[in-house]
Formats: structure tokens, C-alpha cells, sequence
């Protein structure tokens, strides 16, 4: 292709990688820049540890698509108002369009008293650090003999997952604003930890909610029933932890001594039918439970510091799309500027969901340049804007050293997978320092 469109990707998770190799397929050239030195997003840094086989699986798709012709991978670069390019800059570089799949890096705060307590995390926080992605793999949390979780979905079991079966610690209590049957996670993740349930709790917990659930015409057997699917595949503990829910309650404060977590409020709720859904509503009788540690897994928003307008978690999107896919839109409200992924809809699905979404993402952005003439972009006015941001720019060929040093460093170590903690030792085994 002498003369193709060019495209800007912010932002190399599955949605980023995947949008780009359909717009690459498509004939545009593309330049996808990525916040970490590595590509993958929550694929490499959010998956849980030991799923070797499935982010193996993913690394190899998206080093295929990193090995295109036509796309350029800059790792190391952050883009946004306060990043190392701006949105402007990007399009005075000749980029006719964006597509931002930058996940949703922002932070959900509640606003509860409480949540500046040593002690008090997101669970997005204590993942990266847990998947060794810098800087959250450098700071440390506090992972208390006693840690409540809020929420109720995989990224809880996840966390559940963690700290029963590494952190090992003793106790792991699940707060959930609805009630057993409303739980979102999945069977096959509650696997890892239903062994370290607490089955006594649980028929107590189930028995105690019981006649609200009857209240809306929920079965509390069936609740319950679904909460121990996982049974028949349960894997051994490998710990005392002694995991178990408390339904029907949410947070409202938390307390503490010289700055660190000593308990966490909650408020009992009851449930309410509204709009043909079931909801919690606060029921007034609060109650402290002794914690040391409190992560919220209730999902996340994307990033207010972007420079796109937010509304609620997300970023706005044209609500008359002029390119709509499945009926969604994926335009911002500026022409040339569209989003994908988790970046269009925080905290969504699987994978599978973010790869379908940045394709489709992809095929609005080039829906919207076949109505422009294709055009250069200035590629040495790019290269001296990158040189000159002070720090090192990753590439794909930089990428593929990083990997097979990293695989080398897990063979000497008798290890499944090794990973750099800091972005000196990655720079450093790329040659790059
Ligand atoms: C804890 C956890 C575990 C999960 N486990 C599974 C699982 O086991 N199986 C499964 O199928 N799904 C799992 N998921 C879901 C899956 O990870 C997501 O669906 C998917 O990663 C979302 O893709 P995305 O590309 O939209 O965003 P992300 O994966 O978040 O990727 C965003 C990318 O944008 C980059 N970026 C961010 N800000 C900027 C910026 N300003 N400039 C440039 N780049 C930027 C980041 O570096 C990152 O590479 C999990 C999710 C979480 C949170
Ligand atoms: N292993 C895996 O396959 C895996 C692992 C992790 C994540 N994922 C995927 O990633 C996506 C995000 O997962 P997630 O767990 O973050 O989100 P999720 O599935 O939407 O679960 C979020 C939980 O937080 C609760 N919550 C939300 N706001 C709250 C509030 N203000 N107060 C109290 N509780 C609140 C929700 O309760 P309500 O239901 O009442 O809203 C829900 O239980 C999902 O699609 C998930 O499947 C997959």
C-alpha cells in the first residue's frame, strides 16, 4: 500500500491489538502506543497468575499482530492531557484517527470515610501488583490476617483466589450488596477457593437473609445452591483460610487507629424491585467487622485525567453515532476520535468481549476514513517527537529480547513464567539501558 490511511491506537490490551490488526488488515497504517513496556493489558497484568496456558495463547496472537508490516508498536509511551503526546499532537503529526482503548484505569471511590486508611485498596491496585506491572508491582499493600472484599464478581475471586492460596491468610470475608442469587462470578473461578468456604457460615448467612430474598420472590436453596456449583471440582486448599459471604450489606465507612485499617462499617440492606430489577436498599442497622485489609472489587471507571469527557464510568460517546456497529457507538464526541474496548464500556467481559469491541471499533474508524482522502503522516517528525520525551520507547523487536530473556530467566529458575518487576530491569534486558 503506497498510500494508506494512518491511524493512532492508544492503548495495546486486547481491544488495542485487536482494532489494530483489523485496521491493519484493512490497509491503514497503524501506530499503537502502549502505557506499559509490554502489550497484553489486563491479558498480561490482570489474568490471574497461574492461567499460563490461556496468556500464552493470547501473547502469541498479539505478537503476531505486533509483527505486521504495516503497525508499529511504541511501548513505554503514556498518551493523553498529561501524557508524553497529547491527542493534539497525535493529529498535528497526521494521524486522521484515534482509536483509545485504554482500558478503564480510573478509580471507582465510593467517597466513604475511611478510604485514604492504610489498609484500604482497589482491587485493580492489588492485581497489577500481584501480575508484577510496574509501578503497582513497587508499592506495598498491606494484606492483613483479616481482609473484607466488596463485590461479588470474578475480580472478587480473583483477590479471594490470592489471598487464600498465596498470602495465606486467615480469614477472607465477601461483602455483597445483593444476595446469593445476584453473585456475578463465575463456577469455575469459585473452583480455587470453595474449599476454603466455610459451608456453617454459609447456611447461617443463607438462613439470616432468607425472608427478605422470600421477599422478592427469591428462593434462598437456589441462592445457596448456586454459591456451592463449584463443589463437585473443588481443588484442595492449600491453606486454613477461612473464606465466607456476608449478603445483603454494604460499606459505609472505614475505621482506624494512627492511619491503618482497624474495622470497616457496613450497613445491612434490604432488597427492592425497581424498573423490573432487583436493588439494594440501605436498611438503616449498621455493624463493624474487625479487618486490617479492604479491597474493592466493585469495578472500575476510565481514566477523568484522559482528556475526553466522562460521564458516570465511562467516557461520553456520540449518542447519533454516523458509524454504528451492532447498534453501538464508538465515537467521542470529537469527529476523529473513537473508543473501544473497556475504554467504551468499563469493566465488561471477558477477553473474547474487548477483542469483538476493538475490532468493532476498528471498523467504525474505518468507516469514518473512507470519507477522507488518505494521507502521509510525517514519520521523522514522529521519530523526533518520540526521541525527544527523555525516556526509552519500546519496540516489537525490543519486545521479542524482553520475552526470550524472561523465558530464559524462568528455565534457570525451574519457574512456568518469569516476569521483570520494574521497567529499569525490563529496559535493562532489552538493551535498552
Ligand atoms: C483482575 C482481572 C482478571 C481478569 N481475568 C480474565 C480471565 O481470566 N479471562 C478473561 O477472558 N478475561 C479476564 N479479564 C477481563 C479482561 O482482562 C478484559 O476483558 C480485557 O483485558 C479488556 O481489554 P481492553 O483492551 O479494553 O483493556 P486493558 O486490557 O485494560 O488494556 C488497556 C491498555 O491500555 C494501555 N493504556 C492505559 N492508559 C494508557 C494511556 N493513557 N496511553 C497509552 N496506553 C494506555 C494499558 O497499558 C493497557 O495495555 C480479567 C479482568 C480483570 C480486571
Ligand atoms: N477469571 C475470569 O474469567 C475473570 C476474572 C476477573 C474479571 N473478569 C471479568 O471482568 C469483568 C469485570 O469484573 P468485576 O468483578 O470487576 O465486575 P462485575 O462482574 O461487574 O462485579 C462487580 C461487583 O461489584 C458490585 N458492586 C458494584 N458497585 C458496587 C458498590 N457501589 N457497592 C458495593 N458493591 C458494588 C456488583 O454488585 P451488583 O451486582 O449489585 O452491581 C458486583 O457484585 C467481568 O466481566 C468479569 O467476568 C473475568
Amino acid at each position: 500500500m503506497t498510500n494508506p490511511y494512518n491511524v493512532a491506537v492508544i492503548g495495546a490490551g486486547p481491544a488495542g491489538i485487536f482494532g489494530a490488526r483489523e485496521l491493519a488488515h484493512q490497509g491503514a497504517r497503524v501506530a499503537l502506543f502502549n502505557r506499559d513496556i509490554k502489550p497484553g493489558g489486563l491479558a498480561e497484568y490482570g489474568i490471574y497468575l497461574d492461567k499460563y496456558h490461556m496468556k500464552n495463547g493470547l501473547r502469541k496472537q498479539f505478537s503476531g499482530t505486533l509483527a505486521l508490516p504495516n503497525l508499529d508498536y511504541y511501548g513505554n509511551v503514556t498518551v493523553g492531557a498529561n501524557g508524553d503526546l497529547t491527542l493534539d499532537d497525535l493529529r498535528a503529526l497526521g494521524f486522521q484517527a484515534i482509536l483509545v482503548t485504554v482500558g478503564a484505569q480510573g478509580t471507582k471511590w465510593l467517597g466513604l470515610p475511611g478510604e485514604d486508611l492504610e489498609g484500604v485498596y482497589h482491587a485493580k491496585d492489588v492485581v497489577y501488583f500481584y501480575n508484577h506491572l510496574p509501578p503497582y508491582s513497587q508499592q506495598s499493600f498491606r494484606f492483613g490476617n483479616r481482609c473484607a472484599v466488596i463485590g461479588a464478581g470474578n475480580v472478587m475471586l480473583d483477590i479471594a483466589h490470592f489471598l487464600a492460596r498465596v498470602k495465606k491468610v486467615d480469614e477472607v470475608i465477601a461483602i455483597v450488596r445483593r444476595g446469593p442469587v445476584e453473585v456475578k462470578f463465575a463456577k469455575k473461578e469459585m473452583e480455587y477457593v470453595i474449599d476454603n468456604l466455610d459451608k456453617a457460615a454459609l447456611d447461617e448467612e443463607i438462613k439470616r437473609v432468607a425472608p427478605i430474598m422470600q421477599a422478592v420472590h427469591q428462593d434462598p436453596q437456589a441462592g445457596r445452591a448456586t454459591i456451592l456449583e463449584a463443589l463437585p471440582h473443588a481443588l484442595p486448599k492449600t491453606s486454613a483460610t477461612r473464606f465466607r459471604f456476608v449478603f445483603l450489606a454494604s460499606p459505609v465507612q472505614m475505621l482506624g487507629e494512627n492511619g491503618r485499617l482497624t474495622h470497616v462499617e457496613i450497613e445491612d440492606n434490604t432488597l427492592v424491585e425497581k424498573d423490573g430489577e432487583i436493588k439494594a436498599k440501605g436498611a438503616g442497622n449498621k455493624r463493624r467487622l474487625d479487618v486490617e485489609t479492604v479491597i474493592f472489587a466493585i469495578g472500575d471507571k476510565v481514566d477523568e485525567s484522559f482528556g475526553l469527557p466522562v460521564e458516570w464510568n465511562e467516557f461520553v460517546k456520540n449518542p447519533n453515532p454516523r458509524f454504528p456497529i451492532d447498534g453501538h457507538s464508538y465515537e467521542s464526541p470529537f469527529e476523529d476520535v473513537f473508543v473501544g474496548g473497556w475504554s467504551r464500556k468499563a469493566s465488561s467481559g471477558l477477553v473474547g468481549v474487548a477483542r469483538k469491541d476493538g475490532i468493532n471499533s476498528a471498523k467504525a474508524v474505518w468507516g469514518y476514513l473512507q470519507t477522507k482522502q488518505p494521507a502521509e503522516t510525517n514519520a521523522d517528525a514522529l521519530s523526533e517527537k518520540l526521541k525527544g520525551l527523555g525516556k526509552r520507547v519500546v519496540l516489537r523487536e525490543d519486545i521479542k529480547k524482553l520475552e526470550a530473556t524472561e523465558l530464559a530467566e524462568a528455565r534457570k529458575r525451574g519457574m512456568e513464567e518469569f516476569k521483570f518487576d520494574n521497567n529499569d530491569d525490563m529496559l535493562n534486558a532489552m538493551g535498552l539501558i
